[in-house]
């Protein structure tokens, strides 16, 4: 569990109270303190059995259904859109509610005397959740911010390089990317990976891609899709890239927290992060990770000095953001931590295997993403075969909703074609999960 700074503590204050030291305490802390409010309701993760294994206990409805009372949920439809946004546990959105009103009456006297120090605490709260150096990360906005400073800042091109992206990579970085090659001028280079896949078949695509471009300069490359959930091989993608010179930014805007992993096993310098999808933070902060002696290639944010390139915070320049939601980094991470990472990953994976088995069995649907479960999270997609364009994409998302109760998302952008994204939650029950099978045999 993470340590509140002093200032925040509110049993420290509480026990200086008592104590009689008001006359010792500066009255700075005072105004800080005294709107530090609202009790945390207790966390209600049940205790899980002993020297049992994440697949095992995925399948365990009760233990699931008791993490699920952390959360309010929407009621009269199956949602299986979670892959927009997470949603706060209770506790965390106490907590941000009490910071929100902390922020709110304090102002700028909070903001000038004590938001620096919070500030570092959820950075370096970030950071060991990570595995990173606390030096080598920043909090951003969102993971857009974090992935756009590091395209538009890149610094290295010249002229005949390449830069390259693939069809499954998030649609906005990859009109990005395409804004990128035209303002510098270098050539953009799209890879397509199959609508199914596995890890060695990703990686083999990459490395003919490398081969075929010697000039390749930078790459962008996406942790876990957006579109199907497919994990990518970025490991040994990136180790292929290193040893030709070729730059990634890596997009982890999806992966943290749907998967259980630190930075040093994804082999990459630089990534974006959002804390506010699987983390469970309040909407509005990402995180930027540069590891240390990696920064020369990307410049400061505009206006910003950095002569030594080792300031990871002067690649961006937030000004002034949420707040409450960075205060209530440090509790989303250890409510995280509580249900346990590879526990998250484990469920929300047989969630997605549970529905994923039967349509597999069913003539007219194509499911899309990772064939393994090395390939795949608990986000999925499908489509019925042959209905690619959008409006019959559409016209399927619809009919989910409205004559099934079932909640999920169109995504454009595959080389293949639309899909229907299904994404449950931890909250998710199998017997939801069922709805969606459910309407998948009436198609
Ligand atoms: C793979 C991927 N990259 C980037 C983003 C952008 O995230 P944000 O809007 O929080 O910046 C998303 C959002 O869904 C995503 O799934």
């Amino acid at each position: 569990m993470s340590v509140e700074p002093e200032h925040l503590n509110r049993r420290h204050m509480l026990k200086a109270l008592a104590g009689g030291a008001l006359g010792s305490l500066a009255v700075s802390q005072l105004v800080h303190a005294s709107s530090e409010v609202a009790p945390l309701r207790t966390v209600k993760i049940p205790p899980r059995p002993k020297n049992i294994s994440p697949e095992i206990l995925a399948k365990d409805e009760s233990f699931w259904a008791q993490v699920a009372l952390n959360y309010d949920k929407v009621q009269g439809i199956v949602n299986l859109e979670h892959g927009y946004w997470g949603k706060m546990s209770k506790q965390v959105q106490e907590v941000f509610i009490a910071k929100t009103e902390m922020v709110n009456t304090q102002l700028s006297v909070y903001g000038r005397r004590h938001f620096k120090d919070d500030l570092a605490h959820s950075t370096n709260r970030a950071a060991q959740a990570l595995g990173a150096e606390n030096e080598e990360v920043v909090l951003t906005r969102n993971a857009t911010e974090s992935i756009h400073n590091l395209m538009r800042q890149y610094n290295n091109f010249e002229a005949n390089d390449t830069v390259l992206f693939a069809d499954i990579d998030y649609p906005s970085f990859k009109d990005t990317m395409r804004w990128l090659a035209k303002t510098q001028n270098v050539e953009p280079v799209e890879v397509i990976l199959p609508a199914q896949t596995d890890q060695s078949e990703i990686l083999d695509i990459y490395v003919k891609a490398f081969d075929k471009h010697p000039n390749l300069k930078l790459m962008l490359l996406t942790h876990v899709s957006n579109q199907h959930g497919l994990i990518l091989p970025v490991a040994d993608i990136a180790k292929a890239a290193k040893a030709r010179g070729i730059d990634i930014i890596c997009d982890c805007a999806q992966s943290w927290g749907l998967l259980d992993f630190t930075i040093a096993e994804l082999n990459v310098d630089w990534a974006g992060f959002n804390l506010h999808k699987w983390i469970g933070s309040p909407v509005g902060v990402g995180a930027l990770y540069m590891k240390k002696g990696s920064l020369e290639k990307i410049s400061p944010y505009p206006g910003e000095i950095d002569p030594n390139n080792t300031l990871v915070d002067k690649r961006v320049h937030t000004a002034t953001s949420n707040f409450a939601s960075i205060l209530t980094v440090p509790t989303a991470i250890d409510f995280h931590e509580s249900i346990g990472p590879a526990n998250k990953e484990a469920r929300l994976r047989y969630l997605r295997n549970l529905w994923v088995k039967e349509a597999k069995q069913l003539p007219n649907i194509e499911v899309l993403g990772g064939e393994d479960d090395a390939s795949s999270t608990g986000m999925g997609a499908f489509r019925i075969k042959g209905k690619v364009s959008l409006d019959e994409a559409k016209m399927l998302q619809q009919r989910l909703e409205n004559e099934f109760n079932v909640f999920t998302v169109v995504r454009v952008g595959l080389a293949s074609g639309c899909c229907i994204r299904v994404t449950p939650q931890i909250f998710i029950s199998a017997e939801e999960i069922k709805q969606l099978t459910l309407a998948l045999k009436s198609l």
